[in-house]
């Protein structure tokens, strides 16, 4: 059996929740008077997603897109692969691009090239944690939540190997896991 106790968390289900809160009324506040569309990059955003919009004082619409890191990234080919696109057309739509976390940055990147070239009216990112040291290309989140060492974490919709999203916390993985 795969054993999910990770010891201290470092960041408990409490101090997630307060910092959604917190991002939530940032965003409920510039977004007061515009109609927003909100697209969660599947699957690591999803309980992110859910918690922060059920903080929104604003009226919101939301989609779905699913990528993954391809193969081909040190190939030169495109860093990221959409396994399933979002149905919304969001020419002239201000957008919120959710993801779990921004690590080399280079998922957020693509995908914001690939969105802008549908000519929304505005395009922003908010990620739930956010590892500065590690970028690879010159991008920063709009919203963040937290910002982190250099440590592989899980829980919260982050996983390793597609497991350990449904931890309610977020911890470092052990290294004798990886
Ligand atoms: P980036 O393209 O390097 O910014 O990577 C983004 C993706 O890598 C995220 O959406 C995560 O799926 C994954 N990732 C990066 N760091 C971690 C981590 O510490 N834990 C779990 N997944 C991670
Ligand atoms: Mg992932």
């Amino acid at each position: 059996m795969v054993g999910i106790d990770f010891g201290k968390p470092l960041f408990t289900s409490e101090e997630i929740q307060r910092k959604i809160q917190e991002l939530g009324t940032r965003i409920s506040t510039d977004y007061a008077e515009k109609d927003l569309l909100i697209i969660g990059v599947l699957k690591g955003a999803l309980f992110f997603m859910a918690d922060l919009l059920r903080n929104l004082r604003i009226s919101v619409q939301m989609d779905f897109i699913h990528s993954t890191s391809s193969a081909s990234r040190s190939e030169g080919g495109s860093p990221v692969k959409i396994l399933s696109d979002i149905k919304t057309d969001i020419a002239g739509k201000d957008v919120l691009l959710i993801e779990d976390i921004m690590d080399s940055g280079v998922t957020i990147d693509a995908l914001k090239k690939m969105l802008l070239e549908r000519k929304p009216a505005s395009l922003k990112v908010c990620v739930l944690l956010d590892k500065p040291d590690r970028r690879k290309v010159q991008i920063e989140a709009d919203y963040a939540g937290f910002r982190i060492p250099n440590k592989y974490v899980v829980g919260y919709g982050l996983d390793y190997e597609d497991r350990y999203r449904n931890l309610p916390y977020i911890a470092v993985l052990p290294v004798e896991d990886r």
